[in-house]
């Protein structure tokens, strides 16, 4: 094992011979990686990307929010990241009145600026701790060790952490836990809203043009990171002070060519480049379609009332988006894997990998055990998706659910215990009627209640619940039963009625709780599910883990030669990856150019549609031609988005493309069509990232949006 380790360190560092794709850790950036990104075009050297004792690019990067990636672009602490990311804390600090999500929002003085919930992390150092993992778990079986390693994670950042200064480690396994890397982060937690375009410009396009190219979107919205005077992280204060940065990105205006180097720092959230042919099956054949299906319909149904009403707009927005954009994601992630026949490929590799493996006790077994685990675990897979993304797409059943905790309190009958489950419960309900909108979820438990009932075979559902409903309710293939018994646990359940929830909270029985129908329902199925099913999902998944470590470890075995190109899955740590600027086909006969202009925002203009709309003075602008200093001098015209080869994927959003030199030339926000396999095959032809560029964000910032004030604080290179 120890000599694992140390091939595993020389691993990640060596390169990749073959085009633009990986996520290196920019830390343990070999000399060959770092000549080949020399070669493509960059003017850095390896001390300005990444050092521990001076400042360095790795300074201006940052985690934003819980899943985004931001940078520092001025010596006061500005961030820039992707509109979709700061949307939430848009949506927050929108009301009908004040409308920031549908009109924008600009501070033109710090004043201005807007408290958020907001947290970003700042990566301090790294640390290889898999020997301290190791010694931690020496001697266990698979099982235990699982079980016993967040307890060493545990001991291992506990080392670290230092709360008065920000500090706090987190343990990444890194190639499917066959080495461990600590990340040192150190979190600000006053982060203020400085602007944001109209959503028409920040999400133009909507989700019929969301992971595609041609793209014209501005996503990108501006945020401040505030410390206390000494520079230490603070909880939200007005004597608070902008951030002092150790490093922030210049901003380039000098534009950009088909070829040119640009790299990409952030946060990559998941991959699975070596997930095998057994999953990619149990994805295309199940796990995919039923998701999709499932938020189909929710999606139609959270429309239906969010285009009526601004109010209930703000209040779905934030969701309806998450929901709609992984749809779209799994619906085309499914098409592309058939398209590049995925699975048969992985299928050839694991074959050749087999024969290799013969007469390898460590190995020789891997195949059949896979089938063997996917076989158990496949007939109950669909009901699993139903759960999450069918009976917990309803909020009320989500929040319903939470209440089992309440339950359990209950029948142990310790008084404090109660009550501290009671005000758990009521503190949850609060933030679940924030954005509870009745119209749309009574139909989406009805539609729901109803899918589950149709889809998943029988032997599975929960014991007695449709049987009643059917008593109560009527036929069970009739959409009006299940509409009659959603509007009567709207109309009964005490989650709504204030007078009810109020006096059962202050003294909790669990006969009311059990007797609530939003409870009932909620209550029958997770339990079901958990009872039964999870322990289940539990075993898969852990026995996959361990399958997986060892297939790595097989597979770099097998072929020294071609592990040296290997990089970690990514697993949301700080990575950087590069390529260039490029134009691509598509398809047959079809070619797309590496950057997209005015005139085409123009070409899709529709107005007053949810999707395509656009403000007034915007289009008034464009039709002058006035771009100032933010025009191509080669197009003579604004480019609006741009593609590059760059690896990435979800969790990189608003992270900086970055030219040779260390300037940003735009913000990574989304990947194409063609590659939405990418997180489990990276196609070299196809695979692009989608950029807003920084010339567009600038214009938007200035000429439509007149924040002069933070184009000043800036630092523009012009050529
Ligand atoms: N696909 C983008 C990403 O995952 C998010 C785009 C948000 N826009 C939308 N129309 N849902 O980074």
């Amino acid at each position: 094992m120890k000599k694992m380790i140390v091939t595993l360190v020389l691993i990640t560092s060596l390169l990749r011979a073959s085009a633009d794709e990986g996520m290196w850790l920019p830390m343990l950036l070999g000399q060959q990686v770092y000549d080949n990104m020399v070669k493509k075009g960059l003017k850095l050297t390896k001390e300005q990307l990444y050092s521990i004792n001076k400042s360095s690019l790795k300074d201006a990067i940052l985690i934003f929010g819980r899943g985004c990636t931001g940078e520092l672009v001025s010596n006061q602490g500005l961030i820039f990241t992707n509109h979709h990311c700061g949307y939430e804390a848009i949506t927050n600090a929108s009301s009908v009145e004040h409308n920031y999500l549908r009109d924008g929002f600009y501070a033109y003085n710090k004043d201005q600026e807007i408290q958020s919930q907001l947290t970003v992390q700042f990566l301090d150092r790294i640390v290889d701790v898999t020997k301290e993992v190791e010694a931690g778990v020496k001697g266990l079986s698979w099982n235990d060790r699982v079980a016993k390693l967040p307890d060493v994670f545990k001991s291992i950042t506990d080392k670290v952490l230092d709360k008065e200064n920000g500090l706090a480690g987190k343990v990444y396994s890194m190639f499917k836990g066959n080495q461990y890397i600590m990340y040192v982060y150190k979190t600000y937690r006053d982060i203020r809203l400085v602007g944001a375009p109209p959503e028409s410009v920040g999400k133009f396009g909507g989700d019929t043009d969301n992971w595609e190219w041609p793209r014209h979107t501005g996503d990108f919205s501006i945020f401040r990171v505030y410390a206390d005077k000494s520079g230490k992280p603070a909880d939200y204060s007005l004597n608070n002070v902008p951030l002092k940065p150790k490093h922030f990105l210049p901003v380039s205006i000098k534009g950009i060519k088909d070829g040119d180097f640009a790299m990409i720092y952030g946060y990559p959230g998941g991959t699975n480049r070596y997930e095998t042919s057994y999953g990619i099956k149990l994805k295309n054949d199940i796990e995919n379609p039923s998701l999709v299906n499932l938020r189909d319909v929710r999606l139609k149904l959270m429309h239906e009332q969010m285009i009526k009403d601004p109010a209930v707009k703000l209040k779905l927005a934030d969701t309806y988006a998450t929901v709609a954009n992984y749809w779209k994601f799994f619906d085309g992630e499914t098409k592309q894997l058939k398209k590049f026949h995925t699975y048969e490929e992985k299928q050839a590799f694991e074959n050749g990998f087999a024969k290799w493996a013969k007469g390898k006790p460590e190995y020789e077994n891997i195949f059949t055990e896979y089938e063997k685990n996917y076989e158990a675990w496949t007939p109950y897979s669909k009901h699993r998706q139903y759960i999450n993304e069918g009976i917990m797409g309803s909020a009320l059943a989500a929040y319903a659910s939470s209440l089992i905790a309440l339950e359990s309190a209950l029948t142990k009958s310790d008084a404090s215990e109660i009550k501290k489950a009671a005000d758990a419960a009521t503190a949850a309900r609060k933030t679940y009627l924030v954005d509870a909108d009745r119209p749309s979820d009574e139909k989406i438990l009805a539609a729901t209640c109803m899918m589950f009932y149709n889809d998943i075979d029988k032997s599975q559902h929960p014991a007695g619940f449709y049987e009643k409903l059917k008593e109560n309710y009527g036929d069970l293939n009739e959409e009006a039963t299940y509409k009659k018994w959603a509007k009567d646990v709207f109309d009964k359940t005490i989650i709504l009625n204030d007078d009810k929830w109020n006096a059962f909270a202050a003294s909790p029985d669990v006969a009311t709780l059990q007797a609530d129908p939003a409870f009932m329902y909620a209550a029958a199925f997770v339990k079901n599910y958990n009872d039964k099913y999870a322990p289940l999902y539990t075993a898969f998944i852990i026995k996959n883990a361990e399958l997986g470590r060892s297939y790595l470890k097989g597979v770099m075995e097998k072929n020294p030669v071609a592990a040296k190109k290997m990089y970690p899955d990514a697993n949301f740590s700080m990575r950087v990856s590069y390529g260039n600027v490029k134009s691509y086909n598509p398809r047959d006969a079809v070619h797309y150019d590496y950057v997209c202009t005015g005139k085409g925002i123009l070409e899709k203009y529709v107005a007053g549609d949810y999707e395509f709309d656009l403000p007034a003075k915007q289009i008034e602008l464009m039709k002058k031609k006035d771009y100032g200093q933010y025009i191509d001098k080669g197009r003579k015209d604004l480019v609006i988005n741009f593609i590059t080869t760059n690896d990435i994927t979800g969790g990189n959003s608003g992270s900086p493309v970055i030219d040779g030199n260390g300037n940003l030339i735009g913000l990574a926000f989304d990947g194409n069509y063609e590659a939405l396999s990418h997180k489990i095959a990276f196609d070299k032809d196809l695979n692009r990232t989608i950029c807003v560029d920084i010339r567009y964000v600038l214009w938007c910032i200035d000429k439509l949006g007149g924040a002069k004030n933070l184009i000043n604080e800036l630092t523009l290179v012009r050529n």
